[in-house]
């Protein structure tokens, strides 16, 4: 896949919707020269929380993040660019808000772990997965004339 093809799935998690900072989220990764391919308000099933968080189902902590990702609306989208995956939880900031850099929107809008605002993908593999998974109708696919501009 060419460089520029690479896609990430990033949500704002109930919190971040009812504090009115989806625009705000959106806004850095638009800003920043991504494409956004999709972007839906979903109320996650406990099933498609169960097998985004797949890897996570016997952590100690697994119950509140699932309570947490359904306690209201989560906005889904999907950014194509350069660099998506590794720049998206670059631009998310550490795991713990307490962590994140300056800058991040984790370190910007957030102070707890469990109510850290946002989800970036950890891979291309698991990108692909959780667009699938959030988008099961498919994503769009268009070309951008700002894109000959934003690329050398
Ligand atoms: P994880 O996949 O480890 O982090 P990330 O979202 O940065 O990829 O964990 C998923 C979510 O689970 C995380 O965003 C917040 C929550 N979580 C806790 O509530 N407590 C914890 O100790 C950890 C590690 C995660």
């Amino acid at each position: 896949m060419a460089a520029n093809l690479e896609r990430s799935f990033i949500a704002v998690k109930p919190d971040g919707v009812e504090r009115g900072l989806v625009g705000e989220i959106v806004r850095r990764f638009e800003t920043r020269g991504f494409k956004i391919l999709a972007l839906q308000l979903v109320q996650p099933s406990e099933e498609l929380l169960r097998e985004h968080y797949q890897d996570l189902a016997s952590k100690p902590f697994f119950p509140k993040l699932l309570a947490y990702m359904r306690s209201g609306p989560v906005a889904a989208f999907v950014i194509q660019g350069k660099g998506a995956v590794k720049i998206g939880r670059d631009m998310l900031g550490a795991t713990n808000p307490q962590d994140s850099a300056p800058g991040t929107i984790r370190a910007d809008f957030a102070l707890d772990i469990g109510k850290n605002v946002c989800h970036g993908s950890d891979s291309v593999e698991s990108a692909e997965r959780e667009i699938a998974l959030w988008f099961p109708a498919g994503v769009a696919s268009y070309t951008r004339a700002v894109d000959a501009v934003l690329y050398e």
